[in-house]
């Protein structure tokens, strides 16, 4: 690490996210570093090692200061947030107002005024965090839910700039966002910018909807015209770094662990793989619920085979997340005390953080993987399993509720919220011929190839770069 001058060139990227790619290990000597979770930093941080720029962001912590340092050749400047602030700001209106609103409405979204007020707050530090360093006409390119504001933020203090703006999450049909008390405000600051992107299609629509109802703004098509200046509204899926998964996951290395993982769990069992942020979103619950039925039925059984479920901890301090975490654990608790032997686990549950190199591990030994969302805007775990099978074998089981549903149409769909659905899906799962094993997965292959997270970036970039529309 190194500190930095903190000035940045014309040329130089921004990208401003609620977290900074990386964040110093509790109790670890100086120096050590371990990558933050979600996609979102799985997306941006290969982007910027590969390219250089700078990354505004939040350290992890409570606390801290507003140094910036070098990482990897990116520069990062840290924003400071208070504990006091974190619980407003990240757990409260981002988290529990934001995120369950925004996610078809999964549990009750809240909604109070001092966590409106703090984040109205927190923006505008990110923003005048940019504006301290930006050079005139820099491109920022500010992410996710966390910072809606800053666009129009930046955009009064710093007409200069060609600002834009991608949403990692889902944005909501019009009947769920219209309940929001700051809708208006929200869709002011996103108007801020030059380009707004979204996952899908859908969820573009949603938006354009959104502010010709409660805005100023109109257009037709994906263009928008708000206070004197046009915008774009468009999809811009995003993507991994297919090549490094693909390269990672065709290692000698990466090959003989993935069989050692299979001789541990039983050569002859299927392996029925789950890698997910600890998300009341993810449909963990469901998931093991639909396999406790096919177990039930003797569809399967514990001898041909078992669960592996990976689950990053996640939000912690949100209660509905601690509720989440005892849930799952007590269902993978009840499922294996029914249908495990000694020996013979049903459901193996790893609750931590794993390096790339050990997802990719599992990823190669899983015969099947399970996705299965209530509501995603994405799903990059979807595409990095896929980008990971170089033999061309395995079956994707994909909830229709993930964005990555919309590219990855090879996969097995299946409707999350119904367990007998999903428990005949898991069985035709792990009897698919491998034959159509690998018709589908060669299909899914070359998308994610055609379209990974460079094209993704360039492609956004590259309008970002345009005249603005007539
Ligand atoms: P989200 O952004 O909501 O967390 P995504 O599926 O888009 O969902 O991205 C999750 C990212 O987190 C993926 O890159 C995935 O590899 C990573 N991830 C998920 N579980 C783990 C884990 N246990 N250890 C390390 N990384 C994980
Ligand atoms: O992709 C959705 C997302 O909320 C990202 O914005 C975030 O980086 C990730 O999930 C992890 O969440 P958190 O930063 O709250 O741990």
């Amino acid at each position: 690490m190194a500190l930095a001058t903190a000035t940045t060139s014309r040329d130089s990227l921004i990208v401003v996210a609620n977290r900074l790619p990386v964040h110093r290990v509790r109790g670890g000597s100086v120096g050590e570093w371990e990558t933050s979770p979600g996609g979102l930093v799985t997306a941006l941080y290969p982007l910027l090692r590969e390219r250089g720029g700078w990354w505004v962001g939040w350290s992890g912590s409570a606390g801290g200061d507003a140094r910036v340092f070098e990482h990897e050749g990116i520069s990062l400047r840290p924003v400071p947030l208070s504990r006091g602030e974190l619980e407003h700001f990240y757990e409260g209106f981002s988290n529990e107002t934001l995120w369950p609103l925004y996610h078809d409405a999964l549990r009750t979204a809240q909604f109070h005024r001092d966590w409106w007020r703090t984040y109205v707050e927190i923006n505008s530090r990110f923003a005048e965090a940019v504006c301290s360093l930006a050079a005139p006409g820099s491109a920022v390119w500010v992410h996710d839910y966390h910072l809606q504001l800053v666009p129009g933020m930046l955009r009064s203090s710093r007409p200069d700039l060609r600002i834009g703006f991608f949403l990692h999450i889902p944005f909501p049909p019009i009947e769920l966002f219209g309940r929001l008390p700051w809708r208006r405000e929200i869709l002011e600051g996103l108007l801020g910018a030059d380009v707004v992107g979204f996952q899908t299609r859908l969820m573009a629509q949603n938006f354009l909807r959104a502010a010709r109802a409660y805005t100023r703004a109109r257009g037709a098509g994906s263009v928008l015209h708000f206070g004197g200046r046009s915008l774009r509204v468009l999809p811009f899926p995003i993507s991994i770094d297919v090549d490094e998964f693909g390269r990672i996951a065709a290692e000698p290395g990466t090959l003989a662990r993935a069989a050692g993982l299979r001789r541990r769990i039983g050569e002859n069992r299927k392996i029925i793989l789950g890698v997910d942020r600890l998300d009341y979103t993810k449909g963990i619950d469901v998931r093991l619920r639909a396999f406790e039925e096919v177990l039930r039925r003797g569809d399967l059984t514990t001898r041909g085979a078992c669960m592996v479920q990976v689950a990053v901890p996640s939000r912690g301090g949100v209660d509905e997340y601690a509720a989440m975490r005892r849930l799952v654990e007590q269902t993978v608790g009840h499922i294996n005390g029914e249908y495990g032997e000694p020996g013979r686990v049903a459901v193996h549950y790893l609750h931590r953080n794993l390096s790339r190199d050990d997802l990719i591990v599992y990823y190669r030994a899983a015969d099947v993987m399970m996705v299965t969302p209530l509501r995603d805007g994405m799903n990059l775990v979807a595409k990095e399993y896929v980008a990971s099978r170089p033999d061309e074998t395995g079956v994707l089981v994909l909830s229709e509720f993930a964005g990555a549903a919309s590219e990855l149409r090879q996969a097995v769909g299946v409707n999350p919220f119904d367990v007998d659905g999903m428990a005949g899906a898991l069985v035709r799962a792990c009897s698919m011929p491998e034959r159509e094993q690998r018709h589908r997965m060669r299909a899914m292959r070359r998308r994610v190839r055609a379209y990974d997270l460079y094209a993704w970036a360039e492609s956004f970039l590259g309008v970002l770069a345009e005249d603005p529309p007539g």
